[in-house]
């Protein structure tokens, strides 16, 4: 067994040893708009869903020179956001679009990602995604000085025909590859899903 406690290690450290233990994360691809509403796209690892309420959780760190994030001030500026689920197909754009660049580029259009408008808010989502998201902000909470926890309220879920199953009325996971983060080891690792079991009849309603 490798045992390592946590709070003895460099911050680098810490990060490698969990990001490779907490796996296979979801990856937010947060499209969002600035105030001239130029579209911006983001991967984002560190992020969950929160069924009830209907809520999504990600936290965002800070660029490099220590200023926020486009996405970050984005949704405060705008309260909205569209988090879509990759599949493997878009795996590279993806990746891509996590290169920090100057906050007037937008992703979507330097990556050829086409958008298309959202129903209840600004930023638009994308054509190619097979599942989009639309979200507001309910609020933020401060993990220190790099580290912010978001909260979005999830307003409404779009999916493609292709991965929905219309008799259960909701995706199929056999039918799609959603991507997922693994360990960031030489570079980050992807995966997607490989074998998937079903134990019994559901007793959930
Ligand atoms: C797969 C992947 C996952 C990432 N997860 C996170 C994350 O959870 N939090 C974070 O702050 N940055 C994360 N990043 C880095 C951001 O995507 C990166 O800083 C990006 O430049 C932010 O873009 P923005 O300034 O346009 O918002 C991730 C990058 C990749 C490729």
């Amino acid at each position: 067994m490798a045992t390592r406690d946590l709070s003895t290690l460099p911050k680098r450290d810490v990060y490698r040893i969990l990001s490779s233990l907490v796996i296979p994360r979801p990856i937010a691809w947060v499209a969002t708009v600035d105030g001239a509403g130029r579209v911006n796209l983001a991967p984002f690892s560190s992020f969950m869903g929160i069924f009830g309420p209907p809520m999504l959780a990600m936290t965002l760190g800070r660029r490099r020179d220590g200023s926020l994030k486009d996405t970050h001030r984005n949704l405060r500026e705008r309260g909205e956001a569209v988090v879509h689920i990759a599949d493997r197909p878009l795996l590279e754009a993806l990746h891509a679009s996590g290169e920090e660049v100057a906050p007037e580029v937008s992703e979507a259009a330097s990556l050829g990602l086409a958008t298309t408008p959202s129903l209840r808010v600004a930023p638009p989502r994308l054509v190619a995604a097979p599942v989009a998201l639309e979200c507001r902000l309910n609020r933020e909470l401060d993990l220190g000085p790099t580290s912010t926890l978001v909260l979005l309220d999830v307003l409404v879920a779009h999916a493609a025909d292709r991965i929905y199953d219309e008799a259960l009325d909701c995706a199929d996971a056999s039918r799609w590859q959603p991507v997922a983060r693994l360990a960031s080891v030489a570079g980050p690792n992807y995966g997607v899903l490989g074998e998937t079991l079903r134990l019994g009849e559901s007793k959930l309603p």
